[in-house]
């Protein structure tokens, strides 16, 4: 996961309900799932794991939020600065993956269509099946990980 001090900072600029439906709980979730698919996708795990604490963490409602994925890209590259330690193309990869994750889109670059693909693969908490024609990678078409996904909500709620 990511360190105590980096979360802090984190809660203290998030508007919305910690234990929500786009906060740590989902987070904590998209972490897990990322750093499975990972693995299997070649993904940078560390900008991965970013994303998951990150792509929802400037959202100001938890209704339709248009610019929440540009507001999550301005913050990655503010943490950076102090934090993140992430070199040029890290970064370039997880301002992306922030920025556009809210867009509806598939990435063929495996660290993009990896973090959108433990977003997606989250979408169960809302009693969304994820659609495997809004995932990205092969290793998140597969059913028996569409169903084990579901199964993380069942055992942290
Ligand atoms: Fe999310």
């Amino acid at each position: 996961m990511i360190d105590d001090t980096l979360l802090a900072y984190i809660k203290q600029q998030y508007q919305l309900q910690w234990d929500g439906i786009h906060g740590i709980d989902h987070w904590t979730r998209v972490w897990r799932i990322g750093m499975f698919l990972a693995p299997l996708t070649g993904a940078n795990q560390k900008v991965v794991g970013l994303f998951a604490f990150i792509h929802d963490a400037c959202r100001q409602t938890d209704k339709a939020d248009r610019h929440h994925g540009m507001r999550a890209a301005r913050l990655a590259a503010r943490l950076n600065k102090e934090h993140l330690g992430l070199d040029e193309h890290e970064l370039e990869l997880l301002d992306r993956a922030c920025r556009y994750h809210d867009r509806g889109m598939i990435s063929k670059e495996p660290t993009i269509g990896t973090c959108w693909d433990a977003d997606r693969l989250d979408l169960w908490r809302i009693d969304c099946r994820p659609e495997k024609s809004y995932l990205s990678t092969g290793a998140a078409m597969d059913d028996e990980v569409i169903t084990w996904a579901q199964g993380l909500i069942r055992r942290t709620q």
